[in-house]
């Protein structure tokens, strides 16, 4: 962890911003009850459902779901990574960032950045002038490309030989290192290099801020292999996190409603060519998660096209996977089907563009995609067909977190199989669970009066994600841990840190766990809505707390009894049986009391 900026100063300057007033900046908010809010800035909307709460210092769209800390706003909002959004607050804080691997990394970063630029301009101006450079023009003619959308796209040339480049930009021993870093050159024995894009056409892959961080470069003519070329991944392309023609889509639209997701670069910029701008594409690589999530702070509509053929279908399959957890109800996935030999470039060169975004407006929403696949391997005419479907449903629809997504999902999906909502929703609360050991069937389930269990954890989380100074009320947290209920060292965790840091905001707290797994979990905690007023909210919580004492004592006694069975009961172990008697008693007396 040297390296990192310490957490220690993370939390300082989250406690010295104010999220309101960083937000307000760039995004101006009205008061609203205890909140601010304003229309979102990260998707299309008329009325405000973006809200940033003092309070938890976390902001939380309600129309598309975005969410963050006031680092997170940053990140997402201007397009900068952690250490440039922690920068840019320390900036405005006043306070010094502290020496480490991570914040000396940049001008590394910044020196790598102005080579890919100056590689840039040099491809352009190959285009224009070098001799050979015309069957590059002709070529992009040819492929009915116009001078003014090559210029847009950043298109270039790189000549035929292996040294242009080199030559060019590569004077100094730490050009050359930042050329080889970002794969401009490819390293030979005895210190030596070559040029890595030679007689290719080059587009320039840029970020969302417009930097230029990678290239493909494609072949003129078709007997040459590979036909692209992409930059190999470097400190500044992650080919998993980029998309290539979102900043050239930004740049055309004011508001993106929708975006298309193809495969090629020269569908991207073909489609422009014929007016369509909202088109982005992976570059060369499977859909992730990584890509999903910017898709959708982008727009809330996407639909990912694939070709017409099996592969093309397989890639759709594969991609479903992939977007199932990330979508919400402001959130639409769906999925277009080309002809079979056609790709959006060669389709829209033929029919145009308006008979290009018919197809695009007739794109079939994700629950039909899936259920229509999942339907084609079943016999839908029989009952068994239709309850072979809701088990093949089952993994997809456990792939959804979004409470409201699934039911809309399993809604459409009883209607194909003739069965009740609520029946199938029953069918599917996952049945395997309670009877998959005979030791989870013997056991009682609580009774209906007792607050359902398996919300006291999440409760106490919520509670404390609103009000974190409820930790300091809730004794040593260590006795829980162990506790054979979800999410419960989580919780343990999360008390210990506020035991030991009662300043930490809500949005301090979701910092810590940026990198975990847990990180969504508690984002989604902290911007579920609470009923409770502020008033009520340490007795709700403490009798969370309650519960979970109950069943730590409930749990230990059973193990007492269950060694006092075989073994006898020693004199400690009857003293502490009357002691868990005891407390149990005074617990539930206590239950009583809040109810
Ligand atoms: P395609 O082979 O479908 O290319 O690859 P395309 O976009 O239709 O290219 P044109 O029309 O012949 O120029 C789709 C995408 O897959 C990646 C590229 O990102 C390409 O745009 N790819 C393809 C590679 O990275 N390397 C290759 O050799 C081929
Ligand atoms: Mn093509």
């Amino acid at each position: 962890m040297a390296g990192k900026i310490p957490q220690q100063f993370i939390d300082e300057l989250l406690s010295r911003v104010d999220i309101v007033e960083v937000i307000d900046r760039r995004v101006p908010l009205r008061k609203a009850g205890r909140d601010y809010q304003a229309r979102c800035p990260f998707h299309e909307e008329k009325s405000p459902s973006f809200t940033v709460s003092p309070n938890k210092q976390f902001y939380h769209c309600f129309g598309c779901g975005a969410h963050g800390t006031a680092i997170g706003f940053l990140m997402a909002y201007e397009h900068l990574d952690f250490v440039e959004a922690v920068k840019e607050l320390a900036k405005q804080a006043g306070v010094e960032l502290p020496q480490t691997e991570e914040t000396s990394e940049r001008p590394q970063a910044e020196g790598l950045h102005e080579i890919l630029a100056q590689a840039n301009v040099f491809f352009r101006r190959q285009l224009k002038e070098h001799p050979a450079a015309a069957t590059a023009i002709e070529y992009l003619k040819q492929r009915g490309l116009t001078g003014d959308i090559a210029a847009e796209f950043g298109i270039g040339y790189a000549p035929p030989g292996w040294d242009n480049l080199l030559n060019a930009l590569g004077r100094t021993p730490t050009q050359r290192q930042q050329l080889l870093t970002t794969g401009m050159l490819v390293p030979k024995e005895n210190d030596r290099y070559y040029d890595r894009f030679r007689d290719r056409i080059m587009f320039p892959i840029r970020n969302r801020r417009g930097q230029v961080i990678g290239f493909g470069g494609r072949v003129l003519s078709s007997d040459e292999t590979p036909k692209y070329l992409n930059s190999p991944e470097s400190p500044l392309f992650h080919k998993g996190r980029e998309l290539y023609g979102l900043y050239e889509a930004r740049q055309a639209l004011r508001h993106i409603d929708l975006l298309l997701v193809v495969e090629g670069y020269m569908d991207v910029v073909a489609l422009a060519q014929h007016g369509i701008r909202n088109v982005v594409a992976t570059l060369g690589t499977a859909l992730t998660p990584d890509h999903v999530q910017i898709l959708f702070r982008t727009t809330g509509d996407v639909v990912f096209c694939f070709d017409g053929d099996r592969a093309g279908r397989a890639a759709a399959w594969k991609s479903l996977d992939i977007v199932l957890p990330e979508i919400s109800e402001g959130r639409q996935a769906r999925f277009m089907f080309l002809p079979e030999q056609d790709d959006p470039d060669s389709l829209v060169r033929r029919e145009g563009a308006t008979a290009f975004q018919t197809r695009i407006a007739n794109a079939v929403s994700l629950s039909e995609f899936l259920f229509q696949s999942l339907a084609s391997e079943v016999d839908m005419s029989a009952v068994d067909g239709r309850a072979r479907l809701v088990e093949l449903a089952r993994p997809k629809l456990n792939k959804v977190t979004n409470a409201v997504y699934r039911l809309m999902l399993i809604a459409a999906l009883a209607e194909r199989v003739h069965m009740g909502r609520d029946e199938l929703v029953r069918l599917l609360e996952d049945p395997t669970k309670p009877h998959s050991t005979s030791a989870a069937r013997a056991k009682p389930r609580p009774s209906h009066r007792e607050p359902p269990r398996v919300s006291a954890v999440r409760q106490a989380l919520t509670l404390l994600l609103n009000q974190p100074s409820l930790a300091l009320e809730a004794g040593d947290p260590g006795r829980y841990r162990g506790l054979q209920e979800p999410g419960v060292d989580l919780l343990v965790e999360v008390l210990e840190l506020i035991q030991r840091q009662p300043q930490l905001s809500c949005g301090a707290i979701l910092e810590q766990w940026r990198e975990r797994p847990e990180a969504k979990h508690l984002a989604r905690l902290a911007r579920s809505p609470i009923t409770t007023p502020e008033t009520g909210m340490a007795s709700e919580f403490l009798g969370s707390l309650r519960i979970l004492d109950k069943l730590r004592l409930e749990h230990e006694l059973e193990q007492l009894l269950r060694h006092g069975q075989t073994e006898g009961l020693s004199s400690d172990g009857k003293r502490r049986l009357a002691e868990i008697l005891a407390e149990k008693d005074a617990l539930t007396r206590g239950i009583t009391q809040i109810h």
